[in-house]
């Protein structure tokens, strides 16, 4: 029993793979094995050698199926050990150059434009993008007859009264969060709202999709003088000179009265974009005196309040500054557009430090 111990111990232990170590413990402890059979030759024993050889004999059979069970959990082991060094992967490789990214123009200068308004003491309101028609129209004065609605190629997600759900749009200017301003802060207030707002519309000047700064401040004493001085100060501060040359044009917007449109003195000769010069013109925003209705309709006091506004176009007055000619360029992802044109994504504009370094 000592020699057949010594044998499979020492076969076991010099083993190099699971095929082998279950040869032997077939071999040993197998239903034929050696051992087994040894157990077998137990009945032929008188009961005095069956006493001293059978607990021997388990004994010897506990012994050999531990070690295999030992043996094979440190060959797995081992062959992991041997997997793990084959997958070795080096984490510390370089990563990728620094300054992959950049700020796309329209968030700098939503940030500038944000940045100049601060500083006159407007917080910046936000609204939803599907509106429904009552905030995008009605409220602002422009009724369900009204030509303006037409005008403004209006995207609907959904038209019909027919299931009870109202209307919606998605919205077509920054103006509804005149109305949810007015609601949720009531008189005195100074907002504006920068955002995306939806027509169907496409050329040189015109996307789909493009980007407002609504402004709208309501006090006891507001006049038309005090807006025109506001944006004045917004677009030297902007286009950080003193002498941009701004044209007043008397106009028509149901939600305002008196209305004013407001042009750039700009050049567009050779493809080349230039402000504050040349002999054309570029419309960049609406303005005026809050209707009294639509006071009204954002539950303000239009007997002791006034209020004046204006929506800007963020995506126009980028084309100027930074001299882009085709607005459509902002949305073609064209890498080597936004390596260009971008920003660093570290540089914070602000007024201290200089708007668009
Ligand atoms: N909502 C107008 C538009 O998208 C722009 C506008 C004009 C906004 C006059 C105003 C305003 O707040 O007073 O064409």
């Amino acid at each position: 029993m000592d020699d057949l111990r010594k044998k499979y111990l020492s076969l076991i232990s010099g083993a190099l793979d699971e095929t082998t170590l279950e040869e032997l413990r077939v071999q040993a402890v197998g239903k034929k094995g050696e051992i087994s059979s040894r157990m077998r030759s137990l009945g032929k024993m008188t009961p005095e050698e069956r006493q001293k050889a059978g607990p021997a004999l388990n004994a010897l059979k506990d012994e050999v199926n531990s070690a295999l069970a030992a043996k094979k959990m440190a060959l797995s082991d081992a062959a992991l050990e041997e997997r793990l060094k084959g997958e070795w992967l080096d984490v510390t490789l370089p990563s990728r150059g620094a300054r992959q990214g950049s700020i796309h123009p329209i968030s700098q200068v939503w940030d500038e434009v944000t940045e100049i308004f601060a500083d006159m003491g407007f917080s910046v309101a936000e609204g939803p993008q599907i509106e429904s028609d009552w905030y995008n129209f009605d409220a602002l004065n422009i009724p369900g007859h009204h030509p303006a609605r037409a005008e403004m190629d209006t995207f609907y997600t959904h038209r019909e009264h027919d299931d009870d759900r109202p209307p919606h749009v998605l919205r077509t200017h920054t103006s509804p969060v005149q109305i949810r301003s007015m609601e949720k802060i009531g008189a005195p207030l100074r907002i504006i709202c920068p955002g995306r707002v939806y027509r169907a519309d496409y050329d040189q000047t015109h996307t789909p999709m493009f980007h407002q700064v609504e402004g709208l401040a309501v006090d006891t004493d507001v006049s038309m003088a005090n807006l025109k001085w506001c944006l004045e100060e917004f677009v030297k501060a902007f286009f950080e000179v003193d002498n941009v040359e701004l044209r007043f044009r008397a106009s028509h917007f149901p939600f305002t009265e008196p209305s004013a449109e407001v042009d750039i003195r700009c050049s567009w000769s050779g493809g080349q974009l230039k402000v504050g010069e040349g002999d054309d013109w570029m419309e960049v925003l609406g303005s005026g005196m809050v209707h009294p209705k639509v006071l009204q309709a954002g539950g303000i006091d239009p007997k002791v309040f006034q209020g004046f506004a204006f929506g800007l176009g963020i995506d126009r007055i980028a084309m100027l500054k930074y001299g882009v000619p085709d607005l459509r360029a902002f949305f073609d992802s064209d890498l080597r557009w936004l390596r260009h044109y971008g920003f660093n994504a570290l540089d914070k504009p602000g007024l201290v430090s200089g708007l668009s370094q």
